[in-house]
């Protein structure tokens, strides 16, 4: 079994989306009885929210549900109950290393480094800007994955 988490700032928009759409990607290879994927946020300000509407809208306009799903923060037993700590941006990773400590070298990254990339995913907070965000993600999977088989 390998198991991820997704980590952003509030668990409203970029980590659910990289949770959801990891999801449907390893279901569509077949493996998805094989990965536990799961979401968190490094602050307490949104938590037990459902996904924000348009990141929501984002997801269905790709078919796909992130039904049922509510933000919740990032636990001291996560670092020991996933394989792969994912953030979105610089600042998620600093909270992460604050929070972890030191081990965190072990099995956090990026998100964009798996793009071969050192840029942050596309913030849509400000922007609005949800399919930028997506396609970041998007851009990404693949090498999620292969770093993971
Ligand atoms: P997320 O988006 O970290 O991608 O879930 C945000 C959610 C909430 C806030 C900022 C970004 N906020 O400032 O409350």
């Amino acid at each position: 079994m390998k198991k991820v988490l997704f980590v952003c700032l509030g668990n409203i928009c970029r980590s659910p989306m990289a949770e959801f759409m990891f999801k449907k990607y390893v279901e569509e290879k077949g493996e998805g009885g094989n990965f536990v994927i799961e979401s968190a946020a490094t602050s307490s300000e949104e938590i037990g929210n459902p996904v924000y509407p348009p990141a929501k809208r984002e997801l269905a306009k790709h078919g796909i549900s992130c039904e049922g799903k509510r933000a919740r923060r990032l636990a001291e037993k996560d670092f020991s109950d996933f394989d792969l700590i994912v953030c979105m941006d610089e600042n998620n990773l600093r909270s992460i290393e604050r929070y972890f400590g030191s081990k965190s070298v072990q099995k956090v990254r990026k998100m964009m480094s798996f793009a071969g990339s050192s840029q942050d995913v596309a913030d849509p907070w400000y922007t609005g800007n949800f399919e930028k965000t997506y396609k970041d993600i998007e851009s990404a999977l693949d090498g999620l994955y292969s770093y993971l088989s």
